[in-house]
């Protein structure tokens, strides 16, 4: 078929499902292959082209977040505004000056914008700080997976040295010594005695309530108002799936598998080298693989990746190579450790629309603004 019977095939049948918008046939001009791509992105995700996957990648289409299902737990309210306020308490530091919120900020898609964030002392960390936003529904967490609750994680932070640089002591003597808190811990727990799996329990909580809101462009897109998104972040959603192969990794509604991956950034045997997940599993398999972020609001958390060293232009200028491959040194032969880059990566050749449209895709998983007003603290020392 020459490319006007295309065309008049693809508006004979957009009339067939009854689709024929004005806005839609003045795109005809733009070629009849956004058209048709339309088309089929229009249709439940159960009917979209298959996916470019490779054999033994549990794909699962791409989607909407649900909702959690409303806790049964009537204090959950309760739990959640004590976790918040614990979540903005800089006091609960070692030396008072660094809260969750310092380096998880609403207004910067609850990252800090920075590469590594700046830890206890304005030392450097080794890490790009993740958006929180999602964690809801993570098997793991941090970028090599060591913490396997959001409790257990928000007690590293608390802990760590080069971090909140705190201990459980510190925190739980601060917050008793509040009548404030102490008040709001017998709200949210029936106990007005804090302790720390309380605070935990109460940042967790907090931590659940952040989650993708529907607000994005892609998701105003699944809920049927076509227009959401333009010709770019269409050809771009299908590329995601098919050409440029990121459904291998980023998949399901937060496109992420929850996996963990080598993609030849961990500077193994040099100056940035980062072991990723080896560090906790001490597998070699493990050596420089990193967990698969949720793509949601990605291009609100610049820069990126482990490392915070990218912007995305350059992330997916770096997948359009196929990443970089980790050459050995003479050194290095026979090294049992020397990662090897995930065969999922392969060289792609998208061309410089085909990279824009892959951005217009990105983009339009960016939500809503959020501004979280800082809460009130109550007082110290008056318990
Ligand atoms: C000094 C900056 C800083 C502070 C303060 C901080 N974080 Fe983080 N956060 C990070 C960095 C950096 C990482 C990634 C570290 C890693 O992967 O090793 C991280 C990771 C996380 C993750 C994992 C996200 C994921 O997708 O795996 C969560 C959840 C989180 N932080 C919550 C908190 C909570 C709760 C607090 C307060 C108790 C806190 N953070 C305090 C910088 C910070
Ligand atoms: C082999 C699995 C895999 C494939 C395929 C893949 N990714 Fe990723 N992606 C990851 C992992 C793992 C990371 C984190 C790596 C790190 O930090 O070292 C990541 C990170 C990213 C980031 C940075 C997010 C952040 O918050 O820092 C973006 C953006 C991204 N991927 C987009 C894409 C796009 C676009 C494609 C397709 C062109 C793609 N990915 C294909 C596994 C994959």
């Amino acid at each position: 078929m020459d490319a006007q019977g295309r065309v008049a095939a693809v508006v004979a049948g957009l009339a067939l499902i009854g689709c024929q918008t004005a806005s839609q046939l003045a795109r005809a001009g733009a070629g009849a292959d956004v058209l048709e791509l339309r088309r089929v992105y229009q249709l439940p995700p159960a009917e979209w082209p298959a996916p470019e996957v490779d054999d033994g990648v549990a794909f699962v289409e791409l989607g909407r977040v649900e909702p959690l299902p409303d806790s049964d737990d009537p204090r959950r309210a309760a739990q959640v505004e004590l976790g918040k306020a614990l979540f903005f308490d800089a006091r609960l530091s070692g030396p008072g000056q660094m809260a969750c919120a310092s380096c998880h900020e609403a207004e910067l898609g609850w990252g800090d914008g920075r590469s590594t964030s700046f830890g206890h002392g304005f030392q450097p960390l080794a890490r790009n700080a993740p958006s929180i936003l999602n964690v809801a529904f993570g098997a793991s967490f941090f970028w090599d997976g060591r913490a396997a609750t959001l409790e257990d994680q928000a007690l590293a932070v608390f802990e760590s040295e080069d971090e909140m640089h705190a201990s459980v002591e510190h925190v739980v003597a601060t917050v008793k010594s509040s009548r404030g808190y102490r008040a709001r811990f017998e709200a949210a727990f029936g106990v007005g005695e804090p302790t720390i799996d309380g605070v935990l329990t109460a940042i967790a909580a907090f931590e659940r309530t952040v989650v993708s809101d529907g607000s994005s462009a892609f998701d105003q897109f699944l809920a049927g108002d076509v227009d959401a998104l333009g010709d770019a972040a269409v050809r771009g959603l299908h590329l995601f799936r098919t050409k440029a192969r990121c459904v291998n990794c980023h998949h399901g509604p937060l496109l992420t598998d929850g996996g963990f991956h080598d993609l030849g950034l961990s500077y193994y045997g040099r100056k940035l080298e980062d072991l990723g997940r080896y560090r906790v599993t001490g597998d070699p398999a493990d050596v420089g693989r990193f967990k698969t972020p949720t793509l949601r609001n990605v291009a609100r958390t610049a820069p990126y990746m482990h490392n915070g060293l990218f912007q995305l232009e350059g992330v997916i200028n770096m997948y359009s190579a196929g990443m970089a491959t980790l050459r050995r040194r003479p050194d290095q032969v026979g090294d049992p450790l020397f990662p090897t880059k995930s065969p999922l990566l392969k060289e792609l050749d998208l061309d410089a629309a085909e990279k824009e449209d892959l951005l217009a895709f990105l983009e339009s998983l960016s939500e809503r603004r959020r501004r979280v007003r800082p809460p009130e603290l109550p007082p110290l020392g008056d318990a």
